[in-house]
């Protein structure tokens, strides 16, 4: 059965052949949709014939934001925390371990009825693939047991064990649970693996160990990097041929080069210097140096806790030099690369059918109209609906 969704006033494909752009747009575009793929894009006028038409009203139509960076898995609420750093506090990423102690108290069902409504929320303000990390269960129990959860919702699960050393053990310690046991427990769960370097949680030869017992295990890397200070994050990342190093607000011209050179996604988080108040990274220093930039939400109860990507790429476009078309490109096909993919984030035949409809007639909307919900998804996407 095929579907054609007509009248498009604007497509962003993110495929430069269509008119040598970084969206590859389409004016008066038509999209036809079969078997949950994408069969055929293009004019309007050329479109072939289908079993259903969709008349879109001359509405822009986008790929589904491809959110590769998310901490959905946890209970408990942090608010008076935020409220603190409004008033002055620094975010030191302290708060962990509150949530770690809330998120083992609670059970499989309210962690996973927490996760469906983050879901939801995202859903509904057009993301269609999302990436989602443990880190706030931090034993070997609670660590699989997050991800078993997750991975009931997405394919893209991450083994973030080494988020902190929890206040019960020795650095030493944990590290050799972090790739024993814990290890062992969660691999069945997870695609990557995760840690957070940044003094205060992992140093340089912590997270080389970690990430190279988890490629030993079948797992592929990512890192939180040089998100507090500048530190040895990058570089481990570029090492062990991380897909992507997130973050990334503290970053050298060498760090730059290297990211550029190993082909190292930096995907980079704005609402978390929002909701932390630290300065915001520079995206067009990173474009300048060749590197490859993705959007994420950072969705989390500590540092960030918004779950929109078209916040995200406004805040970008707003504060971190981005243009409009960069952000949207950088919110879909940069956050595919980061998580390796190509059958999402962009809207190519074969590709999956996730689109993301504005109610708005160019893709600039998604910064010019901040916090208006223009966006809706089509059709039924992978992640759940409301539930
Ligand atoms: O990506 N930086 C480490 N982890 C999260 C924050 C976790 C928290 O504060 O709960 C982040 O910002
Ligand atoms: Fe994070």
């Amino acid at each position: 059965m095929a579907e054609v969704y007509t009248n498009v006033g604007e497509l962003v494909t993110n495929d430069p052949t269509h008119d040598g752009t970084l969206l590859g747009l389409i004016h008066d575009a038509a999209v036809v949709v079969e078997g949950g793929r994408i069969a055929w894009v293009g004019p309007a006028a050329t479109a072939p014939a289908a079993d259903t038409a969709h008349d879109l009203g001359g509405r822009a139509v986008i790929p589904g934001f491809v959110d590769s960076h998310a901490h959905l898995v946890f209970a408990g609420d942090r608010a008076p925390e935020f409220a603190a750093r409004m008033a002055g506090e620094a975010y030191a990423a302290g708060g962990i371990r509150s949530t770690v102690a809330a998120t083992r108290a609670a059970t499989d069902e309210q962690l996973e009825a927490n996760l469906v409504r983050l879901l939801a929320e995202m859903r509904r303000q057009g993301t269609t693939t999302v990436e989602i990390k443990s880190g706030y269960g931090l034993s070997v129990g609670d660590e699989a047991r997050s991800l078993a959860i997750a991975a009931r919702h997405t394919s893209e699960t991450t083994f973030l064990g080494a988020h902190v050393v929890p206040a019960d053990t020795t650095p030493e310690e944990y590290v050799a649970t972090v790739t024993g046991p814990m290890l062992e427990a969660a691999a069945p769960y997870a695609k990557w693996i995760d840690v957070f370097c940044e003094r205060g949680a992992f140093d340089a030869d912590q997270a080389r160990t970690i990430l190279k017992a988890g490629i030993a295990k079948g797992l592929l890397p990512r890192m939180h990097a040089n998100q507090l200070g500048h530190g040895p994050g990058i570089e481990v990342a570029c090492e062990v041929g991380a897909a992507s190093a997130d973050h990334c607000t503290f970053a050298t011209d060498d760090d730059l080069r290297n990211l550029a050179d190993a082909g190292v996604v930096a995907t980079l988080l704005p609402g978390v210097e929002f909701s932390t108040r630290q300065p915001y990274p520079d995206a067009r220093r990173f474009l300048d140096a060749g590197v490859t930039v993705a959007l994420a939400s950072d969705c989390n109860p500590g540092s960030c806790y918004t779950s929109s990507m078209p916040f995200c790429i406004a805040v970008a476009v707003r504060d971190m030099r981005m243009t409009p078309a960069q952000a949207v490109w950088s919110a879909t096909a940069g956050g595919a690369r980061a998580l390796r993919r190509d059958d999402v984030g962009v809207l190519v035949p074969g590709a999956l059918a996730d689109l993301a409809v504005l109610a708005a007639p160019s893709h600039i909307h998604l910064a010019y109209r901040p916090g208006v919900p223009i966006v809706s998804p089509l059709p039924e996407g992978r992640l759940p609906l409301e539930t």
